[in-house]
């Protein structure tokens, strides 16, 4: 019986392993830079998976949320030690029962979720916030000129809303009044494109 990507992937030490080969985990690297974090902030990781890059983090409150739940059993057995993780939806019952949050980290989340799930995922970072802190995504994209092996890759990324750098960056402005943003790899070293965004001071919606 053949095995589907989802399948495959679903095991955490082969996803890492392919993130390594693809040279993605450079682009995790250079967010986790993006994202300034510093010892003792509270850090919250939506879509965090197997955590491979904690190590990347100075030593911080770390929450992780996933809800694959065999990526989260492989991050405590690893992690579990100095980091929480949740196998469930980060939602407005977390955000009023955590600490807030020096720095969110979506990193290879947006692109699995729809527009609205989007809106309503950057709404809630922008409440989870504490005053002057910052959200930072990475995505698989799809731009123009885009190399042929980098397409290939991002058309069958297990994400089905891999979106434009313009569809990423009108999402995040409708919650975020700085968004700053970035294209990485499409090299050889990191076939695999990715797009990532630093956003912060957050619009607050209308009570
Ligand atoms: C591409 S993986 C990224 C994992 C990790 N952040 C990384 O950079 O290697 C995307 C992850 O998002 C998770 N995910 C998808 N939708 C989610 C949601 N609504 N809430 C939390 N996790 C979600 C998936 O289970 C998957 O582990």
């Amino acid at each position: 019986m053949a095995l589907s990507p989802k399948a495959v992937l679903g095991d955490a030490n082969v996803y890492t392993l392919l993130q390594h080969l693809v040279g993605a985990h450079l682009a995790r690297k250079a967010c986790i830079e993006a994202l300034e974090p510093r010892p003792g902030d509270h850090i919250l990781d939506i879509g965090c998976g197997p955590a491979y890059y904690l190590d990347d983090l100075p030593a911080c409150d770390y929450y992780g949320f996933d809800t694959d739940t065999r990526y989260i059993a492989h991050a405590r057995r690893r992690f579990g030690h100095r980091a929480r993780f949740f196998d469930e939806l980060y939602t407005e019952e977390h955000r009023v029962t955590l600490p807030p949050f020096e720095g969110v980290l979506l990193m290879g989340l947006l692109h699995h979720l729809d527009d609205a799930q989007c809106n309503d995922l950057l709404a809630l970072m922008g409440r989870s916030l504490v005053p002057g802190g910052r959200v930072v995504s990475l995505d698989t994209v799809l731009f123009d000129g885009q190399s042929r092996v980098s397409r290939f890759l991002a058309r069958n990324d297990r994400g089905e809303f891999v979106r434009s750098p313009e569809a990423f960056r009108a999402l995040a402005r409708r919650h975020f009044a700085r968004v700053e943003s970035r294209l990485h790899g499409d090299t050889w070293r990191m076939p695999s494109a990715h797009f990532s965004m630093v956003l912060s001071e957050p619009i607050q919606a209308a009570p």
